[in-house]
């Protein structure tokens, strides 16, 4: 049987169609931050997947990620990581770059973030083609973490292939619609 939280966390989410750009569907998480109780559910389904897995750090990427990481990452006590785009971290950090639609991104850690063999989830608000993901998870890696699992609210049926990423599984609550 399907969890009844998801239902009302799917439709918290609104879709606003031509955003950012024409022919985009945009998943618009802001809808559901204004509704503590299905933003409460959100975030406790994740907690209740990841809490006494020994998952050492939650890996947000920016920005969506910022939201739901450090609520679920004080909730399974484990610390923060924010995976950041560039120019952004004061310290050392590494890179990984990844390819957009159009152009090029980047996603920057501090070094020192991670101990080695450390257990991460990593958390965003949506998974489209798993691009950003790929690189968050390559980051981590070669940091030394033991990626076991992305967390998204929202996966975009068309990319379903991509809820494995080079074997690392993609946990989704809903799809887009
Ligand atoms: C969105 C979303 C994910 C990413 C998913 O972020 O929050 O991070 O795209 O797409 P992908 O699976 O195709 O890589 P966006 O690029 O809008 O950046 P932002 O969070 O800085 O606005």
């Amino acid at each position: 049987a399907t969890d009844p939280r998801l239902q009302g966390i799917s439709d918290a989410i609104r879709v606003v169609p031509h955003f950012p750009k024409p022919g985009i569907m945009f998943n618009d998480i802001t809808a559901l931050l204004l509704r503590p109780d299905v933003f409460k559910d959100a975030v406790d389904m994740f907690v209740e997947r990841y809490r006494g897995m020994g998952i050492a750090a939650v890996a947000g990427i920016e920005a969506r990620g910022f939201i739901f990481g450090p609520a679920i990452a004080l909730a399974i006590g484990a610390k923060f990581i924010p995976l950041r785009k560039p120019k952004k971290l004061p310290g050392e950090v590494i890179s990984e770059t990844y390819e957009l639609e159009y152009g090029r991104d980047c996603l920057e850690m501090h070094i020192g973030a991670i101990e080695q063999g450390e257990r991460v989830v990593v958390v965003d608000d949506l998974v489209a083609t798993g691009g950003t993901l790929s690189a968050a998870i390559r980051l981590l890696e070669r940091a030394g973490a033991d990626v076991v699992e992305c967390a998204c609210l929202i996966g975009v049926p068309k990319f379903k292939d991509f809820y494995k990423l080079n074997g690392t599984p993609v946990y989704i609550l809903v799809e887009s619609r």
